[in-house]
């Protein structure tokens, strides 16, 4: 049994807590390699805002799971070596499928959970959450539910549409699971492909499609239902058009790539939404600037030459998304 608290990360419950009355959100960045760790942490101790590291069962797949989380506890030293003196740095499992999983991240030092019960009936995703969660507790490790369903791919589940949360649910499932944060679904969906053409309009100056708004009224009504309960966003990648440009200007093929608009996401970062999960994002900005130095020299053949540039360009989004989209920065001094 590690003990998070001996690695220097933190749980999620003063982040949330802070995050909801400060009308700012947290940051969860997925990472699977230490390029994207070394451009999160760099992002967060320069502009001192906390941060959640999220691996998923993909990055557990790649990258390995022990491998992982010695890079987060490793990731802690970095970021005091940057300067920041009190790094708040959260280690998350995200969509976690079972409670075996839930319970070895637990047992091995993450300091958050999630356990993704949302493609179970409601009665087995209260089961399962709530098993969870009393594991979890007793070594105050917070957890995350999720109650409705996103569209897209949530690892091995695939959704054809979203299924919103339902507003009248919340309070029981809340109450009976003893859950810390509730994932919801109100239209966002994971990658890089979130509306199809048909459900979007064209912008006719550009030709780019433009989404459909979120649900904020399903936002509002949960909230009225969970005063001050920590509400979670997934699949909030903007997909930014420039590097999809990019992508496409030197070999890659991503037509009608398209995400959620960052004023949606300013807009919710100031609800009682207190956690943004962003990472296809990161992938488009590291594809980009890799198929950049790939066209431009032909010869380079030195990794640290392509996934260099693609460390900063990384860099740039996430302190963009501190910044500008969630005002994380400096709640973390
Ligand atoms: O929830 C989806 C995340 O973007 C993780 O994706 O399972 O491909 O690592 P992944
Ligand atoms: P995106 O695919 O929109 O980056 O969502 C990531 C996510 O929700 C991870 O759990
Ligand atoms: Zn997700």
């Amino acid at each position: 049994m590690v003990s998070y608290k001996e690695l220097g990360l933190v749980n999620t419950r003063e982040m949330f807590a802070k995050a909801i009355n400060g009308g700012y959100a947290i940051p969860a960045f997925n990472f699977n390699n230490m390029e994207q760790l070394q451009a999160i942490i760099k992002a967060s101790a320069e502009t001192k805002s906390p941060v959640i590291l999220q691996v998923s069962k993909g990055a557990r797949n790649y990258a390995n799971q022990t491998l992982l989380r010695y890079m987060a506890q490793g990731a802690v030293e970095y970021a005091k070596e940057l300067g920041w003196e009190h790094p708040q740095i959260c280690l998350h499992l995200d969509h976690g499928d079972t409670f075996e999983v839930c319970k070895s991240c637990v047992d091995f030092g993450f300091s958050s959970v999630m356990i993704d019960g949302s493609s179970l009936p409601y009665e087995e995703n209260i089961a399962l959450t709530k098993k969870v969660v009393e594991y979890a507790h007793q070594y105050d490790v917070t957890v995350e539910a999720e109650l409705g369903v996103l569209a897209g791919v949530e690892d091995d589940v695939q959704a054809e549409e979203s299924h919103y949360t339902k507003p009248e649910e919340v309070i029981d499932f809340a109450t009976r699971t003893g859950c810390d944060s509730l994932a919801i679904s109100i239209g966002t969906s994971h990658g890089a492909y979130k509306f199809k053409p048909e459900q979007c309009t064209r912008d006719p100056q550009t030709g780019k499609l433009v989404p459909p708004p979120l649900a904020f009224d399903v936002l509002d009504a949960i909230m009225e239902k969970l005063p001050g309960f920590p509400i979670v966003l997934h699949g909030s990648s903007s997909v930014p058009q420039e590097y999809v440009d990019i992508i496409n200007t030197y070999g890659g093929k991503m037509p009608d790539a398209v995400g959620i608009p960052e004023e949606q996401l300013r807009k919710a970062a100031k609800s009682a939404v207190c956690k943004i999960n962003i990472d296809s994002d990161s992938r488009l900005a590291f594809t980009a600037a890799v198929r950049k130095v790939f066209a431009e020299k032909p010869g380079e053949f030195d990794p640290r030459k392509y996934c260099g540039p693609a460390r900063d360009e990384m860099t740039k989004l996430y302190k963009h998304k501190i910044i500008e989209v969630l005002g994380s920065d400096g709640k973390a001094e």
